[in-house]
């Protein structure tokens, strides 16, 4: 590998949310934070290089990406998976969440039902509330380590609640799937009978392994093009979430304009200039790299499934086909959320995402950001052996 992932580097003093707000959120000094979705892992030095020259160019005035910025976002996707978005049916925005927050706030009136899978990323959850709109939730069906999507509950919740839009997770944060292509056209065969609009949030996309494939909603059938819109960004992939970039795929003519209308009133014009550059540079110059990336990363989920499988009795782990996160099972300890919290926080010294907030299925599981050096992982890996052994 040419690229050092083992390096640590001290995040802290960097505005860090993830290692600069620990006594603020009244956690243990000694805290191994593993919730948030950024890595501990340095980005792509050609992303660096780019940077310290835009930086060292001292004007930093209004910016507007052009079409070349474009063709190299279609470019990446096209290479990773065979998807060319025409590069003209971008936006840019500050990030996925705002995206999502924008569809709602353009798409729907208040009262009206948005849908979303559960256990899911939690602001799809809060968007829908923020914006007066109301909640619709089916729940994932769990099969042993695999999740699969209720079809028959999921249809009947859009027609008993008159669904007008549909946030998929693609792949789906934290429960670790890939959709396959026939799920995918279960799941848009029954948007397009009921006129229900898809927003597929694709920002961990780039992270699948072994034969495990991330289709493009909009590729998995011809006719879904129509009547969805994908959230793509490099943050994850380049960890560039400070950066607030991300390009939104929107094709239909009539939801963008609603999209840049909405983007309009908020007052929202143009993106932040070291935002384009990094991306631009990820997204022309980082294929090696993000490679590399990706295969420490897999070898990190690997070996963490392995050392729980071995060491930890009670908690269930398994490799996820997508997304650098693991989504433990705390369930056979019979804990209850609070307990399950002192376990992992109190006594392990682990900073990770509580189950339950991630909504409906979501109780007594952890979700654990698995993006840092093998070092910090097995350190905390042995921090949970220890907690979950004294219980006993
Ligand atoms: C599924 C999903 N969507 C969106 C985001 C956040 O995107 P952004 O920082 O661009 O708002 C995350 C971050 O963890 C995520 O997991």
């Amino acid at each position: 590998m040419k690229y050092d992932f083992d390096k640590i580097i001290d995040r802290r003093n960097t505005y860090s949310v993830k290692y600069d707000f620990i006594a603020e959120n009244g956690k243990r000094e000694d805290i191994i934070p593993m919730w948030i979705a950024d890595m501990d892992l340095g980005t792509c030095p050609n992303i660096v290089s780019a940077l310290k020259e835009r930086a060292e160019h001292g004007i930093f005035g209004y910016t507007m990406p052009k079409r070349r910025y474009f063709e190299a976002v279609s470019g990446w996707f096209s290479r990773r998976s065979g998807w060319q978005p025409d590069p003209d049916d971008f936006i840019c925005t500050p990030g996925v969440v705002f995206a999502l927050n924008t569809f709602i706030k353009s798409l729907t009136s208040e009262g009206d039902a948005v849908l979303v899978c559960q256990p899911v990323y939690y602001p799809f959850a809060s968007s829908v509330k923020y914006n007066k709109r109301k909640l619709v939730v089916s729940g994932l069906i769990k099969e042993g380590c695999a999740y699969r999507v209720d079809y028959e509950d999921f249809e009947r919740k859009i027609v008993e609640n008159g669904v007008k839009l549909f946030i998929l997770c693609s792949p789906h944060n934290p429960v670790g799937r890939v959709w396959r292509r026939e799920e995918l056209i279960k799941m848009g065969e029954i948007c397009l009978r009921h006129n229900v609009f898809v927003i597929s949030d694709e920002i961990h996309s780039d992270f699948v392994y072994g034969e495990n494939r991330h289709i493009p909603f909009p590729m998995a059938d011809g006719r879904f093009k129509e009547i969805s819109a994908v959230c793509t960004s490099p943050s994850k992939s380049f960890n560039l979430a400070g950066m607030q970039i991300s390009n939104i795929y929107i094709p239909r003519k009539d939801v963008r304009k609603k999209f840049e209308d909405e983007l309009d009133s908020i007052g929202y014009w143009e993106p932040n200039v070291m935002g384009v550059t990094a991306c631009y540079a990820a997204y022309t110059e980082g294929d090696e790299w993000f490679s590399d990336l990706k295969e420490y990363i897999y070898s990190n989920l690997v070996f963490a499934a392995e050392y729980i499988r071995k060491n930890i009795p009670g908690v269930t782990a398994y490799v996820p086909e997508g997304t650098y996160l693991l989504w433990l099972d705390f369930s056979a300890l019979r804990l209850s959320d609070g307990d399950l919290t002192k376990l992992t926080e109190t006594k392990a010294g682990l900073w990770l995402d509580d189950g339950y907030i991630f909504g409906e299925g979501g109780s007594g599981f952890e979700r654990v950001n698995a993006a840092c050096p093998r070092s910090v992982l097995l350190k905390a890996l042995e921090r949970l052996e220890r907690a979950v052994k004294a219980l006993s």
